[in-house]
């Protein structure tokens, strides 16, 4: 949630930092705004609204010039959002710029020091309170001759007093040609080019002008120029500095044809699962094979007990992996929203191993539930989508999800992706204990059809169009299933609600006959994920029951159920799999049927109201 974006160069700043926002957009959309420097003249242009409608138009209405400058989009956390709370902010003087996300905790003490000092604020955020503090920082060194030395000092000298997160871009007039940035908690990353180079919080912003980074570590500070860029850390006095490359396109984050980011993303999903599975299948052992769990098989062995801690999406993702974990491996799982994992009692034995899930790889919740586990002496390993991201390098090992950048503020390929790293995982599990080579092999092959069975699916996304006008004015719709259609509902019900606004609960299908089939009326759908697995008989039960209260019955059901078309409404079939499968081909109608009704209603499909792609506050 929220991005940067920085550069210093030889080229007009302006165009740059625009088309920066527009691909940090999913971080954040509540306002955006830029600071542009020419020599020593600060043109500062800030605007509420999405970028096309808010600093697009400001920015062509009232033009910058310069070479550098720092630009943001803000996912509001302290001070709703306006004009006057949208970064950059400056300090006292006017002189300093900064753009910063996260979340300074200590703010409002230092805001009473400085306002009994006699400074004023125009916003209510905490970062404006952070721009006053470099300024104040700054005037002990005002007649240092090392202009660039100067305000990496005073940016050094506030970030000591503060408490909380930070990932920062400041820029002065007094130091024309100099950027410095800090990160503590919320990415930022250096891009390096020639003759210039960019800040940024979010790779995607900045991989059209180049493919070699820096990913900065908790307390660095860099100083950069066109030229170079030096990095120190708070914390050590020194830094080491690794240069990555992005292994993504500019193109991979580009809409294309398709209408929206999202329905992009869930067409990519026969490759990105293809991409998931490639080079993890050893046929041989009827096993799967990892290149980066760093852990050894005996290790592996010993795990007796999984904790897996994740948020939104992922924490679905996590819920099916239990089912998965347990069914093919016998391992005893336990599913943790990040968040609680970090805050309450939560005893792990010694012989358990910890599983994060993130596709961004810099949740907060997430993060912060990674380091308890490694706190308390636990290895932690972390399924991830974004490479480099700070969870992918501070866990011990993990699986990368290889599903691309997904700008859908709304996950469906990473949400496919993981889960076939978590088959793959329980199958590699259940290998090292009882699960027999034939069931493995059963399920690794059913793994590599999924690609065209996707395929098949996507090719029913008219039709699924069309059912989702029909269902377009209900307010309430109940997604129901039992086993792994359980979870597999809850992640179907959570994608209506972030697109569409559509109150929609995921339930129990049978949980349901205790409580909320009160709520069942004619006007409430029901979703039923009724695959023919182990689960078939029991869930057609329980469908009865909505039935026999008028409630209307959509099924995703599986090819070649003659009985399903008797019973409810609306069928979308499923081409046949195992029953660890049916959550990702189940998942796909879902998202489409989503996606759908979305449309019909005129929502903004990728920049869903009060969202944003991670969240890096806790
Ligand atoms: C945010 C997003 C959700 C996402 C969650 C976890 O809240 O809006 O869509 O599921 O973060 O994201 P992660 O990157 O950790 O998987």
């Amino acid at each position: 949630m929220c991005g940067i974006i920085g550069y210093v160069g030889g080229k007009q700043a302006a165009p740059i930092l625009l088309d920066g926002l527009r691909r940090l957009e999913y971080r954040g959309y509540d306002s955006a705004g830029v600071a542009v420097l020419d020599r020593a003249e600060l043109g500062v242009r800030k605007k509420t609204g999405k970028i096309d409608e808010g600093i697009a138009r400001e920015l062509a209405a009232d033009p910058v010039q310069g070479t550098m400058g720092i630009a943001h989009t803000r996912w509001a956390t302290h001070g709703a959002p306006s004009d006057e709370n949208s970064h950059p902010h400056l300090d006292a003087s006017g002189r300093i710029a900064v753009v910063h996300n996260g979340v300074i905790e200590n703010y409002e003490q230092m805001r009473e020091r400085l306002l009994a000092a006699g400074h004023t604020f125009q916003s209510s955020t905490d970062t404006e309170v952070l721009a006053h503090l470099i300024g104040e920082h700054y005037e002990k060194y005002q007649d240092e001759p090392d202009r660039a030395g100067a305000l990496t000092r005073a940016v050094s000298g506030a970030l000591r007093e503060v408490i909380g997160t930070y990932g920062l871009a400041v820029v002065s007039t007094e130091a024309p040609g100099v950027m410095v940035g800090a990160r503590r908690g919320s990415p930022l990353i250096v891009g390096i080019g020639h003759d210039e180079n960019f800040l940024t919080s979010d790779a995607n912003a900045i991989v059209a002008h180049t493919r070699e980074v820096v990913f900065l570590n908790d307390y660095d500070v860099v100083t950069m120029t066109a030229e170079r860029f030096d990095v120190v850390n708070l914390g050590t006095d020194t830094a080491t500095v690794q240069i990555s490359k992005l292994e993504f396109d500019a193109e991979d984050s580009q809409r294309g044809e398709f209408e929206h980011f999202m329905l992009k993303e869930i067409h990519e999903q026969p490759r990105t699962v293809e991409n998931a599975l490639r080079g993890r299948i050893d046929q041989e052992g009827a096993t799967a094979r990892f290149g980066g769990l760093n852990m050894t098989p005996a290790e592996l062995r010993g795990v007796q007990r999984i904790i897996i801690a994740a948020s939104g999406t992922s924490w679905h993702a996590a819920l099916i992996g239990e089912y998965l974990i347990e069914g093919l491996a016998h391992v005893p799982v336990e599913v943790e929203f990040a968040h609680e994992f970090c805050y309450r009692m939560t005893p792990v034995r010694r012989d358990t191993l910890v599983l994060v899930i993130s596709q961004s790889g810099e949740t907060a919740d997430t993060l912060m539930a990674l380091r308890e586990a490694q706190r308390r002496g636990h290895k932690a390993l972390a399924i991830v989508n974004v490479v480099g991201s700070t969870i992918a390098r501070e866990a011990d090992g993990g699986i990368y999800m290889h599903a691309g950048p997904e700008i859908g503020v709304a996950s469906t390929k990473a949400f496919t992706a993981t889960l076939v790293a978590l088959t793959l995982l329980a199958i590699h599990l259940g290998r090292m204990r009882m699960l027999s080579a034939g069931r493995a092999l059963e399920v690794l092959r059913a793994l590599e059809a999924l690609p065209a069975q996707i395929e098949s699916l996507l090719g029913q996304s008219d039709a699924i169009r069309e059912l989702a006008l029909k269902y377009a004015s209900a307010d309430d719709f109940f997604f129901l299933g039992r086993g792994y259609s359980y979870p597999t509902a809850l992640e179907g019900a959570l994608k209506l609600k972030e697109i569409s606004y559509i109150h929609a609960e995921g339930y129990s299908a049978a949980e349901m006959k205790h409580g909320p089939i009160a709520l069942i009326e004619e006007t409430t759908p029901c979703v039923f994920v009724i695959p023919q697995d182990s689960m078939y008989d029991k869930t057609m039960a329980n469908l009865e029951m909505i039935r026999a209260r008028k409630g209307p019955v959509i099924a995703l059901a599986t090819e070649g159920d003659d009985l399903i078309g008797k019973v409810a409404d609306d069928v979308i079939f499923l081409p046949r799999s195992q029953e660890e499968l049916y959550p990702i081909l189940a998942s796909v109608p879902a998202q489409l049927f989503a996606y759908h009704l979305a449309v019909a209603r005129g929502c903004d499909v990728d920049k869903p109201r009060n969202l944003a792609k991670s969240v890096t506050v806790l």
